[in-house]
């Protein structure tokens, strides 16, 4: 096969799939390069920091280039904090968002010189305040506002939107920031916002950043002079199957224009655009069943290990690895696990494959293995970096010893009220 797997060598592929196993991700460097460096160049006409969101793909191997690049990170807890900080991210060049973060994780940021860490509601201002005055040293905060801007995008990821639970109501915004001036703990640094997740029009991007700018200009009438950076999220989509995914510089042309005459840095946070074409799930198929009317393809990954396609009903493409012509014919990929919403793909043309051979799933670079799960005591799979014509193992597979570490079946301490 071959030109199908987009940007792998489908050699290299076999070979990770005999030494290391199925299933099992594979990343390529050269692939989150590209992406990277495309949209650094488009974004070149202001002064800009790309924060990689690191919800999408927390590989340490993966961070790590990412971090070479000169990216920061875009974070929600604080396991990212630890692993940006683990792969040499610059404090600084982190973004923290987040509706619920805790009192112990807002220590942690302050302490750890987090950039951005952006209040998203009243009473989170109230408890920033609280811990920066005791940790005694200022908090670098941002506001995440909610612009109120609708996206074309699943239910699920449309996070922008005035009912969304997510940033400060736009009216409360100007309020907030002159209570953030009015703190000697707290510094003030931008305004963010982020408008939903695989967008593919740019319009709700130009509009978000006006109404930013309306924020910013509104902030700067009260006197408040400290801003330096708008942050405009992430979101930006990518093509999975026949979606047309908004280029770089149609990207950059919706938000650079307003962000520099207003004299700000502009902050990014992409996750899915950097890294989901540069991962593939390898899978084996186990058997072969005809039921029902359906055939179906029975492989050894499930929605344990790729959600997607159970939760949002998303689309991957499914190549084998095994070269030659073939008839092709409609199949359910299915998995192991004890659900009927457990698939890869539903009613899918695919060439006819056969029990033992290797499949790729393409486009699982982002929300893969971060959103994988041991239900049915699964062991999560492996994660594997591709550099050039190299891989090294970034992640061993999980044991089964690991599944039940920290259980006991017998009771060691009872406790009492
Ligand atoms: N910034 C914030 C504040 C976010 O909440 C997110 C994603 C991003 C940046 C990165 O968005 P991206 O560029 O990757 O679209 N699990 C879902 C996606 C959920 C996205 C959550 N937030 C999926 O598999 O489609």
């Amino acid at each position: 096969m071959g030109a199908g797997v987009l940007g792998f060598d489908p050699g290299l592929l076999r070979s990770i799939a005999e030494r290391v196993g199925t299933p099992a991700y594979v990343y390529s460097t050269n692939l989150i390069r590209a992406q990277y460096h495309a949209l650094d160049d488009a974004l070149q006409g202001v002064r800009h920091r790309i924060c990689y969101s690191v919800k999408a793909n927390g590989n340490l191997g993966v961070l790590r280039v990412l971090k070479q690049l000169g990216a920061g990170a875009d974070i929600v807890s604080v396991g990212e904090l630890r692993r940006a900080l683990a792969a040499g991210f610059d404090p600084d060049g982190i973004v923290f968002s987040g509706v619920g973060k805790t009192p112990v994780e807002i220590a942690e940021a302050i302490q750890a010189g987090v950039g951005f860490i952006n209040i998203e509601s009243t009473s989170e201002l109230a408890v920033v305040i609280g811990v920066a005055t005791d940790v005694g040293t200022p908090a670098h905060v941002g506001i995440r506002v909610n612009p109120d801007v609708a996206t074309d995008t699943h239910p699920y990821t449309k996070t922008g939107e005035k009912t969304a639970k997510f940033g400060v109501p736009f009216d409360e915004v100007a309020g907030v920031a002159r209570r953030i001036a009015d703190e000697r703990s707290l510094v003030l640094r931008g305004l963010a916002m982020h408008l939903g997740s695989q967008i593919t029009d740019v319009t709700p991007y130009q509009r978000g950043t006006a109404k930013l700018l309306e924020l910013v200009s509104a902030i700067r009438a009260a006197g408040i002079t400290t801003l330096e950076a708008l942050d405009v999220g992430g979101g930006l989509g990518v093509r999975y199957h026949h979606e047309k995914a908004p280029t770089p510089k149609a990207f950059a042309d919706a938000v650079v224009p307003g962000v520099k005459a207003a004299g700000l840095g502009l902050l990014c946070e992409p996750g899915r655009y950097l890294v989901a074409n540069a991962g593939v799930l390898l899978t084996r198929v186990l058997y072969r069943k005809h039921a029902g009317g359906k055939e179906y393809v029975i492989v050894d990954a499930g929605m344990t290990d790729f959600v997607r396609p159970s939760h949002y009903n998303a689309h991957h493409e499914i190549i084998p690895l095994r070269d030659g012509k073939r008839d092709e014919e409609i199949v359910n990929v299915v998995g192991p696990i004890c659900e009927s919403g457990d698939f890869l793909a539903l009613d899918r043309k695919l060439p006819v494959v056969a029990p033992g051979e290797v499949l790729a799933v393409l486009g699982t670079g982002a929300y893969g293995f971060v959103m994988s799960s041991t239900y049915n005591q699964r062991p999560r799979p492996p994660e594997i970096v591709v550099e050039g014509d190299r891989y090294y193992v970034a992640r061993q597979r999980e044991t089964l010893e690991d599944l039940t570490r920290g259980e006991t079946a017998e009771p060691t301490t009872w406790y009492r009220t």
